[in-house]
This record gives C-alpha cells, structure tokens and sequence, in this order.
C-alpha cells in the first residue's frame, strides 16, 4: 500500500506517520508537507532514513504538483490531515482556512478521483481501483456545541460556530459530496481534541505547560468552564489505522476518549504536576463565539470497528508532560521563532495586565 499522508509534519501527522512506519513496515509512507507555521520536521527526525519513508514539501493546493505525487508514488490511500487548526487564528484571519481546508480537500479528492476511477473518461462510472480509500481527518467541532447534557452522535446535523469549524465541516461534505456523486471510497473521521507529544504550543495544554515552566502566566478565556474531550494522540492514530483499514466505505465515524475535563481543571493539573503555583492563573477576554461543551459517544467505532481508546487521561498527561519536560529545546526553537509575534499580538491583556 502506498498512503499519502497530508500534514504529517504537524502535531497529530507526525505522530501517524511515525506510528504507520511502525505498525505497517510493508507501506511506502508519503508524507506531504506545506511546512507552514505548524509543520516541524524536528517532528519526524527520529524516523532516520527509513527507505520507505519519502518527505515531501508541497501545497495541497498545488495541482500540479498533486497529479505528480499521485503519478510516481501511484497512491493509493490518502489520510488528509493537511490544514489550518487552530480556532483563535482562524478569528483573526479566516481566509486562509477555506483555501487549504476546502480547497485543498478539493482538490486532493479531485485528483484521487481521476487517478483511482476504473474509467475517469465516463461520468457515470462508479467503480474504482480495489483497495483505494480517502480518508478524511476531520474535528467534533463540526457540531457545534453542546448542552450541559448529550454526546455527539455521527447523525447529527453540522453546525459549526466559527470560521475554523465551518471550514472543517464544509470539507466533510465536499467528500461525502465526492462519495454520493461519483461513488467515490471516502471514511470521514471527527475527533475530539488530542493532546501529546509534538502539539504546537498555541493549543491549551502545550502552551500551560510551556507558560508553567517559564513561571508565565496562565490565561483562561472567559471562566474556564469550557468543557472538551480529550484523546491521547497514539489513540487517535490508532483509529485512524482502524477506519483506514476496516472503515465501511461512506461512513462517519467519531473518536473520543470518555474523557470530559473543564478547562480550568486541566490547567490546575497540570500546575500541581509541575508543582507550580495556582497564582499563575490569569482569567482573560472570553474567545468569540467560544463553544461551551463538546463531547463524543464513539459506540459506532466501539462496536462496528472493535476499537478502543487504551490511554486513561491520567496515564496520557503524564506521558506528556514528562515528553515537553525531556524536550525543552524543541520547545525553545519554536517560541524563540515566529511565534512570539503571534503570542504578543493574541495575548496583549496578559501582556499588559502584567498579572
Ligand atoms: P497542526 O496544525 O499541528 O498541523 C497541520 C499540518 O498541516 C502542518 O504540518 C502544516 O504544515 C500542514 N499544512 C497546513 N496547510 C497546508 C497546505 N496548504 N498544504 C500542505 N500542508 C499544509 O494540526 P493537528 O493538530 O496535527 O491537526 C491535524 C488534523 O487533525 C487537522 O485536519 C485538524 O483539523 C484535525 N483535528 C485536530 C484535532 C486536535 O485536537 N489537534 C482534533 C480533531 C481533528
Ligand atoms: P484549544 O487547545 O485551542 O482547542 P479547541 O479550541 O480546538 O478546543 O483550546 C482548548 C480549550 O482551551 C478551549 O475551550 C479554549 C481554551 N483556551 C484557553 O482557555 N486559553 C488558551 O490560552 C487557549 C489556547 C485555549
């Protein structure tokens, strides 16, 4: 098999290409990056040199380029993780979500279509290559928020509240638009939020742990009541690889951890972990149109597909924590780059307050 896998120099990316060349040796594993703000090849340097392991730095938006990929690497499987991720970016700047995160997916599903069809020549021809599969990385917060009550089920309508969700739920149904039309083979993933080694410290608990360490302050939006699920990221990988390879075609299936935390917990966990001091908390300017709650019921994946989460939320924290404590100079290259400017520019209230 020969999977392209998009985004593999980001957070979760990385962490699947390196547990695919793990669990799959038989696999030529591409990985293509556009390596922007989030894509790191620090990531990936423990792979070596790996011969069926091939990196390559490119746009999912660049056509071109794509054809080519899919020609000499004859591609059969994509697990699209390629976009932008992060909510807070996406309210400062929103265009560039809907040219990678529905575009791109466009496009990628475009070229697979004609690279995998039996006959691309005829519209009506639904049978394609055995064995194909275009797998969609996609995020619970397509649903929008919940309630003190209820899980999301895959049923559910999308209603996503800000532009970074929007665009996650305008590709899923560019690909179910993709397997409805022209038959294509499609799994859509939706996940709750992953947390683990090598996330980019613009999300919650990298960013607490990078702000513990430095004796920075903590911001919490609004009053920290926020409620996510969240799943260890070799959990995630694990059931990526389970839908890639038993996935029925067409289906949705969501993946959570029964993990559900309030903000404001995780952060005074982490504080005691790294035995800190509460004082550290900053309450600061709500996110705009922030979801409340997001939790999963992941029945479908349980019982259809036979898999389960195995990392408890105490047992990943550690493991993370103690990955960010033995990895502080991958932390340092990338809060000394970029990023600082980001941070300044998102975070002026601490900044000022100087709490
Ligand atoms: P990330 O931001 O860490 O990584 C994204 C990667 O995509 C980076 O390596 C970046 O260089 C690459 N990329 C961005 N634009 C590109 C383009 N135009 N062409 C090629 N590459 C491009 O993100 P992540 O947290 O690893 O998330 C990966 C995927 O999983 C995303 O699709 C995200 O929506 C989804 N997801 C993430 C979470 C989470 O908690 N992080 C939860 C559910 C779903
Ligand atoms: P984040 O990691 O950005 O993931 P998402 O918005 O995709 O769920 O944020 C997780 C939660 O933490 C979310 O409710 C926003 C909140 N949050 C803070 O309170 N302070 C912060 O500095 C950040 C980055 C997030």
């Amino acid at each position: 098999m020969n999977v392209l896998i998009t985004g593999g120099a980001g957070f979760i990316g990385s962490n699947f290409v390196k547990y695919m060349l793990k669990e799959h040796t038989e696999y030529n594993i591409i990985n293509l990056d556009a390596l922007t703000y989030a894509g790191n090849l620090e990531n990936l340097k423990n792979i070596g040199d790996n011969e069926k392991y091939t990196f390559i730095k490119a746009d999912i938006r660049d056509k071109k380029k794509i054809e080519e990929v899919f020609k000499e690497y004859d591609i059969n499987a994509v697990v699209n993780f390629a976009a932008e991720s992060h909510v807070d970016r996406s309210i400062e700047e929103p265009e560039v979500f809907l040219t990678t995160n529905v575009i791109g997916t466009q496009i990628l599903l475009d070229i697979a279509k004609k690279n995998w069809k039996l006959n691309p020549q005829d519209k009506h021809c639904r049978k394609y290559k055995a064995g194909v599969n275009f797998l969609q990385v996609s995020t619970d917060e397509v649903y929008g928020e919940l309630g003190k009550e209820g899980l999301f089920v895959e049923t559910m309508p999308l209603l996503p509240n800000n532009p970074y969700s929007a665009s996650k739920a305008s590709a899923d149904l560019m690909v179910r638009a993709y397997h409805e039309t022209f038959g294509m083979p499609i799994n859509i993933t939706r996940c709750s939020n992953n947390y683990g080694p090598y996330q980019f410290p613009e999300k919650l608990i990298p960013l607490i742990i990078n702000n513990c360490l430095k004796g920075n302050d903590l911001p919490i939006y609004g009053d920290g009541m926020q409620i996510r699920d969240w799943l260890y990221v070799t959990d995630h990988c694990s059931a990526i690889d389970t839908v890639l390879h038993r996935g029925i075609n067409g289906e949705v299936y969501n993946i959570g951890g029964n993990n559900e935390k309030a903000n404001i917990e995780i952060v005074k966990l982490i504080i005691e972990a790294l035995g800190k001091s509460e004082d550290l908390i900053t309450y600061v300017k709500d996110r705009p149109g922030h979801d409340r709650r997001y939790a999963i019921d992941n029945t479908k994946i349980i019982t259809e597909l036979g898999w389960k989460p195995s990392y408890t939320f105490e047992e990943g924290i550690k493991e993370t924590i103690k990955w960010y404590l033995d990895n502080t100079q991958w932390m340092e290259n990338i809060v000394s780059g970029n990023y600082m400017g980001y941070y300044k520019k998102m975070y002026k209230d601490v900044d000022e307050d100087g709490r």
